[in-house]
């Protein structure tokens, strides 16, 4: 077995899971929102955070959850907060990703 570093040191994770059976989750509305905050790094010119589709991060019923790591916190994010959540990545921006 192999270890090997991350490509990024900041990762942030964007819950786009589809769960069956009218349960709540985060589907189209993740898969929005990562769009939305990517075009926002892009057009910031922030390096060093990776955006990941994850599968549920566990709170279904919120808005899209996302968890970024470090600092390992999640929080759920509407699509008026796309601009603070961006805000608040470029702070996290580390060395570009590799
Ligand atoms: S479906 Fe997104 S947290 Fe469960």
């Amino acid at each position: 077995m192999k270890i090997s570093p991350l490509p990024c040191a900041k990762m942030l994770f964007v819950c786009c899971a589809e769960r069956v059976g009218g349960i709540p989750s985060c589907g189209i509305k993740g898969r929005q929102l990562l769009l939305a905050l990517q075009a926002n790094l892009d057009r910031n010119g922030v390096k060093g955070v990776e955006l990941v589709p994850s599968g549920c991060l566990g709170h279904c019923a919120a808005d899209p959850v996302v968890i970024a790591a470090p600092p390992r916190v999640w929080c759920a994010v509407g699509p008026a907060d796309v601009a603070a959540v961006a805000e608040v990545l470029k702070g996290m921006a580390g060395d570009a990703c590799g």
